[in-house]
């Protein structure tokens, strides 16, 4: 009898824990699905395809997928160099978003990495604050020639 409560109590509380993430994470992708239409949608459009030549998609894409300090980075600083991704050259500029929260920032990053087709761990707001708070200095190696800036910046219309 003892028995049968206990692993009742064990399975219940594993349940609990179960049901505490995916319910974090999916609260966390509720909140970040907001910020995205009002901050990043413009440019990155509804699905997370981007505009071909311009705003690169964040479905699919191998930084969004894997790679959480560097997309931290650039919701934080921006993004104005030429380079490629996935393949692919985008030209238009996109700006610093470090008035958002850390924890703005980890919702919508949480969002992408689980909406148009994605599926990856959340971006919590601790992680954005280490980069933030440059936990995380990239060293710039010298024998690397520097992207020329040659992006023309964004009309705005
Ligand atoms: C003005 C248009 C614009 C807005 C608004 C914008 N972005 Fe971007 N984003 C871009 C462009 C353009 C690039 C690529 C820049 C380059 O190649 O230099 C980019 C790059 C990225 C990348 C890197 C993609 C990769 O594959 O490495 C991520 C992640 C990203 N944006 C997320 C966001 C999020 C999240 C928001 C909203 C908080 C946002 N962007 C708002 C235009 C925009």
């Amino acid at each position: 009898m003892k028995k049968k409560l206990i692993t009742a109590t064990a399975l219940f509380s594993l349940a609990a824990m179960v049901w505490a993430q995916t319910n974090s994470l999916s609260t966390s992708v509720a909140r970040g699905e907001a910020v995205y239409k009002k901050e990043c949608l413009s440019c990155h459009q509804a699905d997370g395809g981007g505009v071909p030549h311009m705003n690169p998609p964040l479905a699919q894409s191998t930084n969004v997928l894997k790679d959480k300090k560097k997309i931290i980075t650039v919701v934080l600083k921006g993004m104005t160099d030429r380079v490629a991704l996935d393949d692919e050259y985008y030209s238009n500029v996109m700006a610093s978003h470090s008035y958002l929260t850390d924890q703005q920032i980890a919702d919508v990053l949480t969002y992408a990495r689980n909406s148009f087709g994605n599926k990856a761990s959340a971006v919590t707001a601790a992680e954005v604050k280490g980069v933030r708070g440059g936990s995380t200095v990239t060293t710039v190696k010298k024998n690397i020639a520097p992207v020329k800036k040659s992006v023309a910046p964004i009309k705005k219309s």
